[in-house]
């Protein structure tokens, strides 16, 4: 998919540090330099991303920390995304095929699921890596950090060659959706990201990918007000502001 930004540099405000900027951008295929539109920096504590350029909003990293696990919409066993994905009927092999800024796959890993997070942004999956990092160090993430595997990929192709052995229970999708008119009240993570990696125009298509490889169900994360992505819904299940659409995947045994 495009990437909705045409310029993106690698850079750190710290000279010790521009080494390893170098190295993310040479397995990136991007630039070091501070010129750019969007920086992806390097600091000592973290990966982040931040527009440059006046009025601009301050940097976007993954903040594991700062998911919410503990209240009805986190990581609580009775709500909604832990019933959609059947936690109770005992689903525990996950792929996050829309891993983003990985605050779904997290709350799934919380729950006590193994999640593959799969992301085709590589600006994003170095950010992924960052933040398991750091996760992995800090006592009250490093277990739900242990069940999550990271995987640069279109999870389109990347579904459709996992053989029998390989296929997961369910595929959770979260396709980045239209704007919204009142893109003030977007939180800035997600107007960062969809600078960064456009609308996901082929969702369709995941979804038909993630039905032939899910051996359980697939879920499918919506705007509350918005339509089913496809026909063939077997179930929803309400959140706040989300709804989380359920279809059956190719064994049929949701
Ligand atoms: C709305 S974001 C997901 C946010 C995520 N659920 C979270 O909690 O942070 C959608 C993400 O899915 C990724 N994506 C969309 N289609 C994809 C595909 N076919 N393969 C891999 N990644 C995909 C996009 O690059 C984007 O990062």
């Amino acid at each position: 998919m495009p990437t909705a930004v045409s310029s993106i540099a690698v850079w750190s405000d710290d000279p010790r540090l521009r080494p390893c900027a170098e190295e993310i951008g040479s397995r990136l295929g991007l630039p070091l330099g501070d010129d750019a539109p969007v920086l992806l920096r390097v600091t000592p504590e973290r990966l982040e991303l931040v527009q440059t350029g006046e009025g601009a909003p301050g940097p976007v990293w993954i903040d594991l920390g700062a998911v919410d696990t503990r209240s009805a919409g986190g990581a609580r066993r009775d709500q909604p995304l832990s019933r959609a994905v059947g936690l109770r009927q005992g689903v525990r092999r996950v792929v996050d095929a829309t891993a983003g800024l990985l605050h779904d796959a997290f709350l799934l890993a919380s729950m006590g699921c193994e999640v593959v997070c799969v992301e085709r942004s590589g600006v994003l999956h170095e950010m992924q890596r960052d933040a398991l990092e750091r996760g992995a160090s800090d006592p009250a993430l490093a277990a739900a950090c242990a069940r999550m595997t990271l995987v640069r990929a279109d999870a389109r192709e990347w579904l459709g060659g996992l053989g029998a052995a390989a296929r997961p229970e369910a595929v959770y999708l979260d396709p980045m959706h239209p704007a919204r008119r009142k893109s003030a009240l977007v939180k800035k993570e997600m107007r960062l990201l969809r600078l960064l990696v456009g609308e996901d125009a082929d969702a369709q298509e995941l979804l038909a990918a993630a039905i032939g490889a899910a051996t359980r169900r697939v879920v499918v994360k919506r705007p509350g007000h918005a339509p089913a992505l496809a026909e063939g819904v077997v179930g929803s299940h309400k959140g706040r502001a989300v709804r989380y659409d359920v279809y059956s995947g190719r064994g049929g045994d949701v």
